[in-house]
């Protein structure tokens, strides 16, 4: 075999733990996420689990989903928490931020049938921790201590125990991840960093401390930005003092792979439009860095991490699965390697990243799932989740790859891209490789070679397809999916080929 690439592998004791956490997803009020997409509700004929879709359920559960971010986004600084308890049938119908934005015809109203305690539903029966976007932008600190009261203490203490026992829950939710707020620069406030640092410290200061100890996220910057928002970063740190930053466990950050202000298509493009999106979602790696320094000026140790709770690509609208599903996408494997690389970086910084979460699950901008009425459909972002699982608490490995870098053509003339992208991580014996190809043109011999130990088992899978633009539809829900690769393992080195356009990933035993 004439090695194209040349990759060692390290396995190191102190290497970062990939946090499974990384994997995360994020659901909010907004087009057919939550109604239709996951809550078809309790007397429906399709398929659920006292009103949750079934088939949601199991795919989720089986790609062992870590956590959920919810209630948003931007709806999240819109909403009561108390809207959404109590029998579902006199809870009031109230202004939803996103579906104002739906054509006329559409019911625009919020009908808050799915609460705290169905999304709690939902949490265990796939298994996820909740993760919970506290309201800032129209709420006060008393309605956010009001809500961890409700969702931490046991029955038998504050009153609002009682009340969640009344409303079906005896046992406390239990909930440790909480977000203070969202883009608090925009939808979430309109804010500058000074006044949102001032928020933060009033939303926290007398927060009520109940099992489990809670993980404090900060809202942090609009990452895609041109300037990716150091401002923010600086600004927020600035204005709190040393012991109001030991309070900051995680700082959010946003990184779009952004196309809104573009002519690019979600389902039609050119090479330069494949490659301009896989290069956009490489640019997280650089936006990671330049905020983890920002933040380490003001926090040597590096005690607050980063929590990546919005990213994913977002092209223009236009090719939206149905008029009600706002800022959905059809996606194709473009987005499929797009996943892949974005995971890589984020494997790759395991030490910075406590968190990350996919924008948004289902029926919408980056999505693992389609879902209308009794229609459902995996697209192929959800097989990398599925091929990615291995790296879930693994131990990141020292990657090396030596392949050239490619000329590449883009929408703005010629650049350079990496030959390959991946990542390698080791768990109970066993190793993890992922590497993508992002080639249009030519697939890539790999040598493999591990700098120490042999493996004596081999398995890859691969996710690829003839068409660059394949997608998954509710008539070809199997249209892109994946497929078991040859590899051959000797010793400590390994050969697999991967095919032009594709992801792969590489199980080893090792020893
Ligand atoms: O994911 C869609 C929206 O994008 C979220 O509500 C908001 O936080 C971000 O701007």
């Amino acid at each position: 075999l004439a090695a194209d690439a040349d990759i060692e592998i390290t396995p190191r004791a102190d290497g970062d733990t990939i946090s499974p956490h990384i994997y995360g997803h994020f659901i909010e009020h907004l087009g057919t996420v939550i109604y239709d997409g996951i809550w078809v509700g309790r007397n429906s004929k399709i398929p659920n689990v006292d009103g949750i879709r079934l088939k949601f359920v199991e795919d989720m559960k089986r790609l062992a989903v870590p956590n959920l971010r919810w209630p948003g986004g931007c709806f999240a600084d819109g909403y009561h928490w108390r809207d959404g308890i109590g029998s579902a049938s006199a809870r009031p119908r109230t202004y939803n931020y996103w579906q104002a934005s739906l054509p006329p015809g559409f019911d625009h109203t919020e009908t808050n049938e799915f609460g705290i305690h169905e999304f709690m539903r939902l949490c265990r029966l796939t298994g996820a921790e909740p993760y919970l976007a506290a309201n800032v932008g129209s709420g006060s600190p008393k309605e956010f201590h009001d809500w961890v009261l409700y969702c931490n203490a046991p029955v038998g203490t504050v009153s609002l125990a009682a009340e969640r026992a009344a409303n079906g829950d005896k046992a406390p939710f239990g909930v440790k991840w909480w977000g203070v707020g969202n883009e608090s620069w925009g939808c979430g406030g309109a804010m500058n960093p000074g006044e949102y640092a001032t928020l933060y410290r009033r939303f926290i200061t007398q927060f009520p401390v109940y099992e489990p100890k809670p993980y404090l996220v900060a809202v942090g910057p609009r990452g895609h930005s041109k300037d990716m928002d150091i401002g923010w970063t600086t600004g927020f740190f600035e204005n709190m003092l040393p012991q109001h930053r030991a309070k900051v466990d995680g700082y959010s950050l946003h990184f779009y792979t952004d196309f809104r202000n573009t002519r690019e298509k979600v389902g039609q493009f050119d090479a330069a439009g494949w490659y301009d999106v896989i290069r956009e979602g490489l640019r997280t790696e650089e936006v990671i860095d330049k905020h983890w320094t920002a933040m380490g000026a003001y926090d040597k140790a590096h005690h607050t991490k980063l929590i990546v709770d919005e990213w994913g690509v977002w092209y223009p609208p236009g090719e939206e699965t149905a008029p009600n599903h706002l800022l959905s996408q059809p996606l194709t494997l473009r987005d499929a390697l797009h996943t892949a690389v974005s995971f890589d970086v984020f494997n790759r910084h395991a030490g910075k990243i406590a968190m990350a979460n996919v924008a948004q699950t289902i029926n919408c901008l980056h999505s693992l799932f389609l879902a209308q009425g009794d229609r459902y459909a995996r697209t192929p972002v959800y097989h990398v989740f599925d091929m990615y699982r291995g790296h879930m608490g693994g131990r990141l490995a020292q990657l090396n790859i030596r392949t050239p870098e490619r000329k590449v053509p883009s929408r703005n003339g010629a650049v350079t891209l990496a030959g390959l992208s991946g990542s390698a991580s080791t768990k109970d014996g066993r190793m993890s490789i992922t590497l993508t190809n992002p080639s249009l043109d030519d697939a890539v011999a790999c040598r493999i070679r591990l700098s120490a130990g042999t493996a004596s088992e081999a398995r890859a899978t691969v996710l690829t397809h003839a068409d660059k633009a394949a997608r998954n539809t509710f008539d070809r829900p199997d249209e892109v999916k994946p497929a078991a690769l040859p590899i051959t393992v000797r010793g400590g080195s390994v050969e697999v080929t991967l095919p032009k356009q594709s992801v792969v990933s590489i199980e080893l035993r090792l020893g």
